[in-house]
C-alpha cells in the first residue's frame, strides 16, 4: 500500500520555489515529493526545529508542527490565519502515544481505534496537561487521530512527537487535496510542502466523541455512520451555545465565488446575463470523457456556462475525493454562481452534502 500511493506522486516538482504574495512574509516554499532524495526527512528535521510543513494525509493536506511546542503551534494558527478559538487535531506517531496525551475512559472508544486507527476517524477525549493550551484553544478535551498515509506515517515516525495539523489552507477556505492546492494558499508562508500526490479521501476525518457510551458525530467524514453503527448508537452533535468549533460553523469550506445547493439541477432557473456553473454527481445519461469538464447536455443542464461531475460512474467516494478539486476549479472559472446538486444522502454522500452546505454563501 505504502509504494502504491507514494507512486502516485508526479515526478519532477522538486524544489520549484515561489515567493510569498503577502509583502510581511518573503520566505519561499519548496515543493518536494516524497520521492525525491530525503523529502520525507527534511520535512522532519524542519518539524523538530519547531517549524511547521505541508503534509499528505490520507484526507486533506494538513499543515504540521510540534504538538507539543506552544511556539511552532503557534505559526499554525499565524499560517492560516487562523482565529485562536479553533482548537486543532493532535496525530499520534504510533498508538500508544495516545495515552500520553488524553485520559481514555471508554472501552468504546478503544474498540474504535482498534477498527479505525489508522485512518481518518478523529476522536474527541479529555486532554492531560502535557498538551499545551494552544493546541485545543483552551478546551479540556484534545481531538486525536492518526493518520494511515504512508508520507505523514514516516514523518510523524521519524519526528517521533504528536503533530498538530489543521487543513493546510487559510482559514474558511477549501481544504487542499494536492500539494499544488497548499502552495497556492500558502506560499511563501511556509518552508515546504511535501507531495504525496492527490489525496485518497478528498475530504476531512470523521470526528466523533464518546458520550454516555454512546458515538456522537461532531463531523461527518470517510468513516460513515453506516460504519461506525455496529459498535454503538450514533447520534449527531449538536453544537452546545459555549464553544463554537468553525468547522461546525454553517459557513465553512467556502469557495469565493457564490455557491447554492439544489436537490436537483433541472429544477435550477438561470438569471439572464447571470454565468453560472454547475456541479452535479453525475451525468444521468450523459456521455464525454471522465474526468472533463465538458459542456451542459440540454436533458440536464440547460443554462451552466460549465459543469462538472463528481463521480462518472455514480460513486460516492469518488465524488468525495473530486469536491474540493472541483470546487477550486469552478471557482477559478470567474463565475457569477456556482450550483451545486445535492448528492444521495447514504455513505460518504452524508459528509458531501454537510460540506456543500458549508459552502454555500
Ligand atoms: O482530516 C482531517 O481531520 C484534517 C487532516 C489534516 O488531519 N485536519 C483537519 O483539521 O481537518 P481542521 O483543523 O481543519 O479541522 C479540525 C476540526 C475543527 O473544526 C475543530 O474545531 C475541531 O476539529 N476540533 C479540534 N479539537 C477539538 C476539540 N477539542 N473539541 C471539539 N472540536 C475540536
Ligand atoms: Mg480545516
Amino acid at each position: 500500500m505504502k509504494t502504491e500511493i507514494v507512486s502516485a506522486v508526479r515526478a519532477g516538482l522538486a524544489f520549484s520555489g515561489s515567493e510569498a504574495d503577502d509583502p510581511s512574509q518573503t520566505g519561499a516554499t519548496a515543493l518536494v515529493t516524497a520521492e525525491s532524495s530525503g523529502g520525507c526527512a527534511k520535512a522532519a528535521k524542519l518539524l523538530r526545529e519547531g517549524e511547521v510543513v505541508a503534509l499528505p494525509t490520507e484526507t486533506v493536506y494538513g499543515l504540521a508542527a510540534d504538538a507539543l511546542n506552544p511556539i511552532a503551534v503557534a505559526r499554525i494558527f499565524e499560517v492560516k490565519e487562523r482565529p485562536r478559538f479553533d482548537p486543532l487535531i493532535v496525530h499520534l506517531p504510533r498508538r500508544e502515544a495516545l495515552d500520553e496525551i488524553a485520559i481514555v475512559e471508554s472501552q468504546l472508544a478503544r474498540d474504535l481505534i482498534e477498527k479505525f486507527w489508522p485512518g481518518p476517524l478523529t476522536v474527541i477525549f479529555r486532554k492531560r496537561d502535557v498538551v499545551p493550551d494552544i493546541v485545543t484553544t483552551g478546551l479540556e478535551t484534545v481531538a486525536v487521530r492518526m493518520s494511515a498515509h504512508p508520507v505523514f506515517c514516516e514523518v510523524v515516525s521519524a519526528v517521533n512527537r504528536p503533530l498538530a495539523a489543521p487543513s493546510a489552507n487559510r482559514f474558511g477556505r477549501v481544504s487542499p487535496t494536492t500539494a499544488q492546492h497548499v502552495l497556492d494558499e500558502l506560499h511563501g508562508r511556509i518552508p515546504l510542502i511535501v507531495d504525496g500526490g492527490a489525496t485518497e479521501h478528498g475530504i476531512e476525518s470523521t470526528i466523533i466523541r464518546i458520550v454516555d457510551e454512546m458515538i456522537e458525530l461532531s463531523r461527518r467524514g470517510p468513516i460513515t455512520e453506516e460504519m461506525l453503527h455496529p459498535f454503538g448508537e450514533v447520534r449527531e452533535h449538536t453544537p452546545g451555545s459555549t464553544i463554537t468549533a468553525p468547522g461546525q460553523l454553517p459557513t465553512h469550506y467556502a469557495p469565493k465565488t457564490r455557491l447554492i445547493v439544489v436537490n436537483r439541477l433541472p429544477d435550477f432557473s438561470a438569471t439572464p446575463g447571470k454565468r453560472a456553473g454547475a456541479l452535479s454527481f453525475f451525468p444521468v445519461g450523459g456521455v464525454g470523457n471522465p474526468g472533463s469538464p465538458r459542456p451542459a447536455t440540454a436533458a440536464t443542464t440547460p443554462d451552466f456556462a460549465s459543469v462538472r461531475y463528481l463521480s462518472e460512474r455514480g460513486d460516492l467516494r469518488e465524488a468525495a475525493a473530486n469536491l474540493f478539486r472541483m470546487l477550486r476549479e469552478l471557482d477559478a472559472e470567474n463565475l457569477d454562481l456556482i450550483v451545486a446538486e445535492r448528492v444521495p444522502e447514504n455513505g460518504i454522500g452524508a459528509a458531501i452534502n454537510d460540506r456543500l452546505g458549508r459552502a454555500s454563501n
